[in-house]
């Protein structure tokens, strides 16, 4: 499934990714090469959680989801990432193995580095360093954000805010709207919001009886983002 290759759209996602933001262009040409292109089919798994990882990936087409469960089963979506995002670091900075899996929730293309091929940059170039420990930090933000979200707000409040968030990463400008095309199932989602799927289906339903959204497979068009917004708060 891995080759080495490139082509101009892999060149411009790569350009916007923190690792090669950093560079200048004989850098990031440079870094370039060791970069490997793995392609995954819906569904399947790159890496599962607890596993020995070597390997970062940048998202370059397509979505994928970052999962964790639990001894019974149920399981956490912690995110889930399009083109540009990068996931897997966890595990270069703090060599122990994988935090969470990662499943394609859509046919993807995924630039990967070798932790190895990537320690000498962080060595040698700072800003390298210092682009990742920022990406760092927004993660972590954002984690602390969805935790305090987890005891503050309601269930339809942490709907709203998800679906926010996936509109700022996903969301389309149509004539009725803003169309998510989040590609997760009513599962899914609820696995993101972190409730049962029935409460969040509530949920979704009150906000479309209300004329804030439409729901779609695999999507919604928002169409009062005001209000939801709101709903968030
Ligand atoms: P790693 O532990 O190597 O493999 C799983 C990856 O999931 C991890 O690195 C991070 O890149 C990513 N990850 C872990 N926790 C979160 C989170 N809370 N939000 C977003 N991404 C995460």
């Amino acid at each position: 499934m891995a080759s080495k290759g490139g082509t101009v759209s892999t060149e411009e996602v790569l350009s916007k990714a923190p690792l090669f933001s950093a560079l200048d262009r004989e850098g990031a040409a440079a870094l370039r090469t060791s970069v490997t292109i793995v392609e995954l089919p819906k569904g399947r798994t790159l890496f599962s959680e607890n596993e020995t990882g070597d390997r970062l990936y940048v998202v370059l087409e397509g979505k994928i989801k970052l999962s964790r469960a639990a001894p019974d089963g149920r399981e956490n979506l912690l995110s889930v990432l399009g083109p540009g995002e990068m996931f897997g670091e966890l595990s270069l900075f703090d060599p122990r193995p994988r935090t969470a899996s990662a499943i394609a929730l859509t046919d993807v293309r995924l630039a990967g580095l070798g932790h190895d091929d990537l320690r000498p940059w962080l060595t040698g170039r700072p800003e390298v360093a210092l682009h990742l420990l920022r990406a760092l930090a927004q993660r972590l933000r954002r984690t602390n954000d969805v935790l305090a979200d987890l005891v503050f707000t309601d269930v339809p409040g942490r709907v709203a805010k998800q679906l926010l968030d996936l509109a700022d990463r996903f969301g389309q400008k149509t004539d009725d709207g803003i169309r998510v095309h989040h590609d997760l199932t009513q599962e899914e989602l609820a696995q993101l919001v972190g409730a049962s799927r029935e409460t969040v289906n509530k949920a979704l339903a009150d906000f479309a009886q209300r004329g804030w959204l439409r729901i779609e497979a695999k999507a919604v068009v928002i169409m009062d983002w005001e209000r939801l917004y709101n709903r968030s708060r």
